[in-house]
């Protein structure tokens, strides 16, 4: 069990110390919900007062040329791709992360027509579930078949096309495994689709070594590219030139400015663009994505792990049996975050966060508490689980105001 003094030395050797001041934290708050919206990087105000001002005020439509708006969704998707183990040419970061999955999930059926199940964990994010679902209604040929996260690899037989699974459970922080799921899909003929939004920016990916197929994420995670930041989208390059991509918009035609009344897809990745990129979300993304690459996928990881770590051993020595670890133990299948259960779960959160200590609820029960470690010390971990206790000891969430519920959890 660590004393705060050693998380204090450990936050004075830390070699990642120098990026929190390039955040723009509020004085006084732990911020735990970076796996939600990440916190916001000092230079992004400057960056988009820059696009807004020079590239719109100014060079107005010249922009698209002159300041490589139209390279956006290949050249934020290059710098994703150096964190998730893709190469540049396999990577667009463009849309959202459900729209980004329509086009994946439908891409992958159509390379299986003969079979017609798309396998989900039933733990999956309910937008990934309800894409599926979407995608079936409207093909006959299609079914979505869920199964519990214990029996995925066994449910994968010759009539699955396709698997899509989230990396790290946005609940629990359950962390797949990868290579071995992507294999056990592929000796069955099936190909995965993985959801890295929880993992992407919060641990190394090795898309390419696991010989994945597909893959989305999202950029406003632990990437901090704002509220709402674009999506990516991965497509391994073998499966790049088969895809007659489901909404085949301007963008992704060979010669977009040719005006043809024929549809021809572009060669290779771009074909899977649809639209014009947004543009002061996709400035802001670029900042998020230059700080992590600045930083290094594998000093996060290490840190992340030691935040988690130490944040579970407190609560756990200061709220004895409280809660209920929703976690793995094990570091090797824990993503970034520490969720707890307990039936008055919401009304602890929201007394929490008036101490100063951000986290968020999941329905039914679920706390949860997001690390992310770019920009938290040590300490946080450790004051934050104190907080915790200290407003189980008061049962501070028992006050009123604690239970109204909000619509955004
Ligand atoms: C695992 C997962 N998948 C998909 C989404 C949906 O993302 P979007 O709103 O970009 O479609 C989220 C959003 O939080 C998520 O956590």
């Amino acid at each position: 069990m660590p004393s705060r003094a050693d998380l204090e030395s450990l936050d004075r050797a830390d070699p990642l110390a120098r990026f929190r001041d390039l955040f723009a934290l509020p004085e006084g708050v732990i911020y735990l919900d970076g796996n939600s919206l990440g916190a916001q990087p000092r230079q992004t105000a400057a960056r988009l007062a820059e696009v807004v001002e020079r590239e719109w005020g100014r060079d107005l439509i010249t922009s698209w040329n002159r300041n490589g708006w139209i390279d956006y969704p290949a050249r934020l998707g290059g710098k994703v791709a150096r964190l998730i183990g893709a190469d540049a040419d396999e990577v667009l970061v463009c849309d959202t992360t459900s729209i980004n999955l329509f086009k994946a999930l439908t891409a992958a059926l159509d390379q299986r027509p003969d079979r017609r199940v798309i396998l989900a964990d039933r733990a999956n994010f309910p937008s990934d579930l309800y894409i599926a679902e979407g995608l079936a209604r409207r093909r006959p040929d299609a079914t979505v078949r869920l199964v519990e996260e214990t029996e995925l690899a066994g449910a994968i037989d010759d009539s699955v096309a396709v698997v899509t699974l989230t990396q790290v459970n946005y609940k629990t922080g359950y962390l797949h495994d990868m290579a071995a799921l992507t294999r056990a899909a592929h000796e069955a003929g099936a190909l995965v689709v993985w959801d890295l939004a929880h993992s992407a920016g919060a641990l190394p990916i090795d898309l390419n070594g696991a010989g994945a197929d597909y893959a989305v994420g999202c950029g406003y995670k632990y990437l901090n590219g704002g509220p709402c930041a674009p999506a990516f989208l991965y497509v391994a390059r073998r499966h790049q030139a088969k895809i007659d991509p489901p909404l085949p918009g301007w963008l992704g035609h060979a010669e977009p400015f040719a005006f043809d009344t024929d549809y021809r897809p572009a060669e290779g990745m771009r074909r899977n663009l649809c639209s014009m990129p947004s543009i002061l979300a996709s400035a802001a993304l670029e900042v998020g994505l230059d700080l992590m690459l600045d930083a290094g996928i594998y000093a996060l990881r290490t840190k992340s792990l030691a935040l988690t770590e130490t944040f579970i051993r407190v609560v756990e020595r200061r709220c004895p049996g409280l809660f209920d670890l929703a976690t793995p133990r094990d570091p090797a299948r824990r993503g970034s975050q520490v969720s707890l259960r307990h039936p008055e779960g919401y009304a602890i959160v929201q007394a929490l966060i008036a101490r100063g200590v951000i986290g968020d609820f999941r329905a039914p029960d679920i706390l949860r508490f997001g690390f992310a470690p770019l920009y938290l010390r040590h300490t946080d971990a450790f004051d934050a689980a104190e907080a915790l206790a200290a407003v189980m000891e008061r049962e501070e969430w028992r006050e009123d105001r604690f239970r109204q519920r909000a619509l955004v959890t």
